[in-house]
């Protein structure tokens, strides 16, 4: 009661853009108090890995300069596909205080990586039908993954609060802003430039997660193969913005073959949850060519939404709405980072 709970910075280092959000908490619930985005070139994060850190490191101080972020605390997050491994295993019944412990013990069997490479985290879902056991989350991030990403932080100046995974901040804002279905399968599916993270809640419990290594940038590649243009060509045909020569319509023709790869990837990986999904809720800048929910509802015979992070957060004046509403599902993560509070669980 005595202190107030610092305001932290929800930091979304994406392959395509790095995205900030900063919420106030206030009595009347959430308000918007930051959110601003700067592109990257194509080369600085492949496949998660960072490959130029002086590079990323100067656009987020750009970010911090061109969104005036006053706050050096900030959370991140680390998506994964091959960096990280989340799992929901069954434990015998422990205290939290008793699995801090054995953490370490109760995960080697489940994870693929060497124990002492990984960093660990745990979430008690509670207990299970058969005695003595319970369910749990386990979360394991490689080290050498987290070190980059922390180092590069810190080069820009903010101090790193909290490590979050992507599939969880789009649960956290998700929750924020819809009611649980009860008996709903609900799947949450965010596409970036270069991953596709997705989260399936059962009556609003995470019950599947799953990222892959695929993305927009397959929009922007077979246009820049099509029409022989450069990245930046291509990614401005991408938001339709004119270019000479090309025709939106040829453009969208070629886009539509990338957005059908993308969602055979979708696919693949809703096969491995074996039931029925009832609502897809969709968020990235994937969300963001024109027709490619569509087309994924069509395809996947879900119907689908996009995502709205800022629902049921309060926006101030000072804001261009017009500008938030078009580039809400891109801030999805970076919301979701931004809920975090030091000390939190
Ligand atoms: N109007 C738009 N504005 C910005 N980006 C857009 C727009 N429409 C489509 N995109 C595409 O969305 C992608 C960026 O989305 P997002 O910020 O969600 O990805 P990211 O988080 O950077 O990538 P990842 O998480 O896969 O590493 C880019 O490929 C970009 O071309
Ligand atoms: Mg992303």
């Amino acid at each position: 009661m005595f202190f107030t709970q610092r305001s932290t910075v929800g930091l979304d280092i994406g392959s395509g853009y790095l995205k900030v959000v900063q919420l106030k908490d206030t009595k009347g619930g959430y308000e918007l108090e930051l959110f601003d985005m700067v592109p990257l070139p194509p080369e600085l994060i492949v496949d998660g890995s960072i490959i130029d850190s002086l590079r990323l490191s100067d656009a987020l101080k750009e970010l911090a300069r061109k969104a005036r972020i006053k706050t050096k605390d900030v959370v991140i997050s680390i998506a994964g596909h091959s960096s990280v491994i989340i799992k929901r295993v069954s434990l015998p019944d422990m205290s939290e205080e008793e699995l801090s412990e054995s953490i370490k013990f109760e995960a080697e069997q489940y994870i693929p990586f060497d124990i002492d490479d990984v960093n660990l985290d745990f979430q008690i879902l509670g207990p299970k039908e058969e005695p003595g056991q319970m369910d749990v989350i386990l979360v394991a991030v490689k080290k050498d993954i987290i070190n980059e990403y922390l180092s590069v932080v810190k080069e820009a100046g903010f101090n790193c609060q909290i490590v979050d995974v992507n599939s969880f901040a789009l649960e956290n804002i998700y929750e924020v802003n819809y009611e649980i279905e009860p008996g709903k399968n609900i799947a949450l599916i965010n596409i970036g430039a270069s991953t596709i993270n997705m989260n399936i809640l059962k009556g609003g419990i995470s019950v599947f997660t799953r990222d892959s290594a695929v993305g927009s940038n397959l929009h922007t590649e077979v246009l820049q193969r099509e029409f022989n243009l450069t990245f930046d060509v291509a990614e401005r045909l991408k938001r339709n913005e004119p270019v000479e020569n090309i025709s939106p319509q040829d453009s969208l023709s070629v886009m539509d073959l990338a957005s059908e790869e993308i969602i055979g990837e979708v696919n693949r990986s809703l096969e491995y949850f074996h039931e029925e999904i009832n609502e897809v809720i969709l968020s990235g800048g994937c969300a963001l060519i024109k027709d490619f929910p569509k087309i994924l509802a069509e395809k996947i015979g879900v119907e689908t939404k996009i995502m709205q992070p800022f629902k049921n957060i309060r926006i101030p004046k000072k804001f261009d709405m017009s500008y938030i509403e078009e580039m809400a599902p891109i801030a999805a993560i970076a919301a979701g980072l931004a809920l975090r509070r030091p000390g939190d669980r």
